[in-house]
């Protein structure tokens, strides 16, 4: 394994298909998209659930995935790929993005906006109509075949105005807008992965929403799904309440005394003082 495999993550082949609990129309629209031959962004909150839907979708529509994290650092090469010395001579080796575009599968780029900005540039010929990679290092010209889709996400919260996805670039993408699933969904899905039972699943997801009532004023994110099941988990595995609480859905969120007196009052106003 290169280290340009290891960066991104492929998964793919007929094996389970991941959970994930649908909340609105967004696994047929995915699919549309994905027979239209259109890319997809995906907006949201961190831990809202995201990556576990490109999983599942990718699984469903059976294509391989790749799912790359941006940073700061990822540059264009780091997609496409680059020579490498190999036992004394270079060798091409694709990136995850042209692997995915010779063999037809799925790019997710998370984080989108967190890439360099010479990314863009590799991603526009690719989410027009041409859907083209031009391989600039070795002189090819691939054309993306029906079966490879781009998505990419990013948190419009943690928005800067460095960091913000130019229109030229969002215009290209169908998009759908994520956030914390409704109570009820968001129960199935903590009993679910957390093994935790109903009653506690759903004590959780009432204090979430009094958590996140607090967003804005105090907090810059709200507390996410991800967080409430790792909560579950730790309670189910016999952390006791308020100190798995704590240190799920207090410690992760702030460092400011102040706040955590604020979250710590919710948290003892549902689950007591024991
Ligand atoms: N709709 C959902 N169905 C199933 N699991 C979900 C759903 N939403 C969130 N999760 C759970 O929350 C975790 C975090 O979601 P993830 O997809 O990693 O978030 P994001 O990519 O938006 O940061 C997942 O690992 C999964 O356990
Ligand atoms: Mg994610």
């Amino acid at each position: 394994m290169n280290h340009l495999e290891m960066a991104a993550g492929r998964s793919g082949g007929a094996t389970q298909i991941p959970y994930y609990q649908s909340i609105g129309g967004e696994c047929a629209l995915f699919q549309h998209a994905f027979e239209q031959r259109l890319p997809l962004l995906l907006k949201g909150p961190t831990g809202c659930g995201k990556t576990r839907f490109v999983q599942h979708m990718a699984a469903r529509l059976d294509r391989p995935l790749y799912t790359v994290a941006c940073h700061d650092d990822l540059t264009a090469a780091d997609l496409t790929g680059r020579f490498l010395l190999r036992d004394g001579e270079t060798q091409w080796v694709d990136g995850p993005l042209t692997r995915a575009v010779r063999e037809g599968g799925i790019c997710y780029l998370d984080e989108v906006v967190e890439a360099r900005k010479d990314v863009t540039v590799v991603l526009h010929p690719l989410t027009d109509d041409r859907r083209l990679l031009p391989l600039e290092r070795t002189g090819e010209q691939l054309q993306a075949p029906d079966d490879f889709m781009l998505v990419v996400s990013y948190n419009p919260g943690y928005q800067h105005i460095l960091k913000a996805l130019k229109p030229s670039t969002r215009q290209r993408f169908v998009a759908l807008a994520f956030d914390f699933p409704p109570p009820e969904q968001e129960r199935d899905i903590v009993a679910r992965e957390s093994g935790l039972d109903t009653p506690r699943a759903t004590a959780l997801v009432n204090l979430a929403a009094r958590l996140r009532a607090l967003k804005g004023q105090d907090l810059e994110e709200g507390v996410s799904t991800r967080l409430l099941i790792y909560c579950g988990s730790l309670i189910q595995a016999g952390v006791p309440v308020l100190e798995a609480a704590r240190a799920t859905l207090v410690e992760p969120l702030t460092d400011d005394a102040d706040v955590q007196a604020g979250l710590l009052e919710a948290l003892r106003a549902t689950f007591g003082e024991d």
